[in-house]
This record gives C-alpha cells, structure tokens and sequence, in this order.
C-alpha cells in the first residue's frame, strides 16, 4: 500500500478487545512515532504506555478530578456517574500517553515541540492501522491540565498532546467520507 492509501485508508476506531497487545508491536509503533519531523533536535516526544492495573490509576485519577468539583460526589447519581468515568481508563487494553517535554535549548518553541508531537500521533495511529490495531487519540479538559501530566509522572514544563487508545479490533473501524482539500485551500502564484 502507498503512503498515501495507508493515509486515506485510516480510520479512528474505537471497538476493542481486551486482548493484550505484544509489547514488541508497541515498541515498532513508538519506534515510528518517534520518527515525526523535529526542529532544532530537541527529541520532544515522551511517551507513557498505560496497560492492565495500570490503567485502574488513571480511571481513578479521571473519577477524582471531576469529584472534586461536585457538590455531593457521594450521592448515588453521582457515584455511578463517576464509575462510569473510571471505567472509560478500560476501554482499551492499551493507552500510549503522548507528551511534549519543555527542551532546554534556548531556541526551541513548544509549540513546535507540540507539534513535532502531534505529528508523531498521527504516526502511531497509521503504525497502528497497518499492525492491524484499532486506535483513538482521545482528550477531554484533564489532557491540558499541569496536574495531569504531574499526576502521569512526566517532568514538569511537559505538555500532554494526546491519550491514544490501542487495541486488537472487537468491531472494523467504518470509513468514512473525507474531504478534498479545495475548500481549505488557496493558491498564492504571482
Ligand atoms: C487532538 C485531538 C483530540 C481528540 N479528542 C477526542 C476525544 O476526546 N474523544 C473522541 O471521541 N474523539 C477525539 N478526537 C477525534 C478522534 O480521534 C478521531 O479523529 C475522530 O473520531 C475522527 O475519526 P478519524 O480519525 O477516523 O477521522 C480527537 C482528535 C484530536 C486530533
């Protein structure tokens, strides 16, 4: 398949198993994440691979945050909204958090960084497509909150990017139409 088939082909797909995923199918699809382009070499990415009871942690920690600012987190209506939210950490056997870390070269921008990121998440959903994996990069407000990226362990200045969520198919992602670039696009010629 070309590149671009491989690209046009993807789709988000978020029906998964509960089927673990080799670690060394993990490994070939950080390895192309870190191949997104980079200025100034500052080797942003950082990753942070969620996984069986690990996963227990972040549900916690999405349960507890959305906690703190209820009224009566206590109350029946909202225990079962919160187990509902714990639950969402298990949606997928594998979660590969994505992250920009802050360089130390003077130079270097983050958002640059950021992107350098986001483009290495675009990586790893097409790595993931090809593997035969269904994968769904996920946010929500938490994503862009310092305390979560604290909470993750990730050193302080780093940005999360995204939550991309992998496992072996339960059900095919379905296409669906894409757009043309015409409407997004001008040309600048003399
Ligand atoms: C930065 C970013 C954050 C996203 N956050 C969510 C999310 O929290 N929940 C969700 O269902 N989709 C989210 N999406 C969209 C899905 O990842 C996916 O792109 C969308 O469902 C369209 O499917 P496609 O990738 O097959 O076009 C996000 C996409 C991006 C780029």
């Amino acid at each position: 398949m070309s590149v671009i088939e491989a690209i046009k082909n993807r789709n988000s797909g978020a029906m998964m198993s509960e089927e673990d995923i080799d670690p060394a199918l993990i490994k070939q699809i950080l390895d192309a994440a870190v191949c997104s382009p980079v200025h100034l070499r500052t080797n942003p990415w950082r990753f942070l691979v969620i996984s069986g009871a690990g996963r227990e942690r972040l549900g916690d920690y999405m349960a507890r945050r959305l906690a703190r600012d209820m009224d009566e987190p206590d109350s029946p209506k909202n225990r079962k909204y919160l187990d509902r939210i714990r639950q969402k950490a298990f949606r997928a056997p594998v979660i590969i958090v994505a992250a920009a870390a802050k360089s130390q070269i003077p130079q270097a921008i983050m958002r640059e960084d950021v992107a350098s990121v986001a483009a290495a998440c675009q990586n790893i959903l097409l790595a993931a497509s090809e593997l035969g994996l269904n994968a769904i990069w996920r946010s929500g407000d938490m994503t862009y909150d310092p305390a979560t990226a604290d909470f993750l362990g990730f050193e302080a200045g780093t940005e999360l990017v995204g939550f991309i969520y992998l496992g072996h198919p339960a059900q095919e992602p379905s296409a669906k139409e894409r757009p043309t670039s015409e409407a997004f696009t001008r040309w600048l010629e003399n």
